[in-house]
């Protein structure tokens, strides 16, 4: 059979399944299996794959027809800001809204030195990329899971940072280290109650630990800004990625811990996803 038969074939079945990616999933299953990035791999559309290939095509697309296994999952692997990442079920799939966040601090800070600390780092997707643009920084990456720790060294390795970033296996909450000029965090912020009203995808797939915030969904959130005003340095910075509606009351726990909102920035919808803020000093 060939890829254009293939593309066919894994198209109509995604649909019928509910997929609405079904023409781009099928594609990157595709070419993932032929060993080529989706654009290289859509010019020619005669490739003739083997019953090996057809048997492995069919059983992800399976998966992710039947089971709505998301696709990084089954391909092990995702881009984030141009950055080939490992993904595993350890880690939560970096989002597109998280590529927000670092390009606003890589704009903020231009250039500069920094010391920063990356709380609940997942696969490593933010630190490594602001690294990448900030390359006289380093910093310190934490995470409560060892599954997410492994796959962010991985990573750190594969794009050219790891000597410049240390990883620790520790909550926020028992993290003591030097002081930071930036501390960067996109927390698991779905409040509890939310989290069967999740997706299949990400609800059956996405780890509970890098999705659950509590009751409120704030949690995490409190406890990173709570120790961010012990070890942040004076003007140091604390940048945070939120959830959807829920600027008013992380703006609330920030003014509580002395912190000043600097800058805000909205995501593709309109709805403000980062906040940036310093603290005071009298
Ligand atoms: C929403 S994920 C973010 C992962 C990654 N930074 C990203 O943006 O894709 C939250 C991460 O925080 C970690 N985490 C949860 N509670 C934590 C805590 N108390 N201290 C440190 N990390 C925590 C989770 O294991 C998960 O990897």
């Amino acid at each position: 059979m060939t890829s254009d038969e293939l593309i066919k074939i894994g198209s109509v079945f995604l649909k019928k399944n509910n997929i609405k990616s079904y023409t781009i999933d099928t594609e990157l299953i595709l070419s993932n299996i032929f060993g080529q990035s989706r654009e290289k791999f859509l010019v020619n559309l005669d490739i003739k794959f083997s019953q090996a290939q057809i048997d492995t095509f069919n059983n992800l697309i399976s998966r992710r027809a039947l089971s709505k296994e998301p696709i990084a999952y089954l391909l092990n692997k995702k881009e984030f800001w141009s950055n080939k990442l490992n993904i595993d079920k350890g880690v939560l799939i970096p989002r597109p809204e998280t590529e927000i966040l670092v390009e606003g601090l890589a704009k903020y800070f231009k250039n500069r030195q920094l010391f920063m600390l990356d709380v609940g780092t997942g696969s490593g997707c933010i630190i490594i990329s602001l690294l990448q643009e900030l390359k006289k920084s380093r910093g310190i990456a934490i995470d409560v899971s060892n599954k997410a720790l492994k796959i962010a060294k991985k990573n750190s390795k594969i794009n050219n940072t790891f000597d410049r970033i240390k990883f620790i296996n520790s909550s926020i909450c028992n993290f003591y280290g030097s002081k930071f000029d930036l501390i960067i965090s996109n927390p698991p912020y779905i409040a509890n109650h939310q989290l069967k009203n999740l997706e299949d995808d990400i609800k059956f797939f996405e780890p509970k630990i890098a999705l659950d915030g509590g009751n409120d969904g704030l949690d995490v959130m409190r406890k990173v800004i709570y120790k961010s005003r012990k070890i942040l340095k004076i003007n140091g910075m604390l940048a945070l990625e939120i959830g959807n509606g829920q600027y008013k009351k992380v703006s609330q726990i920030l003014k509580l811990n002395k912190f000043r909102e600097k800058v805000i920035i909205r995501d593709y919808k309109d709805n403000i996803r980062c906040i940036f803020s310093m603290l005071n000093h009298y």
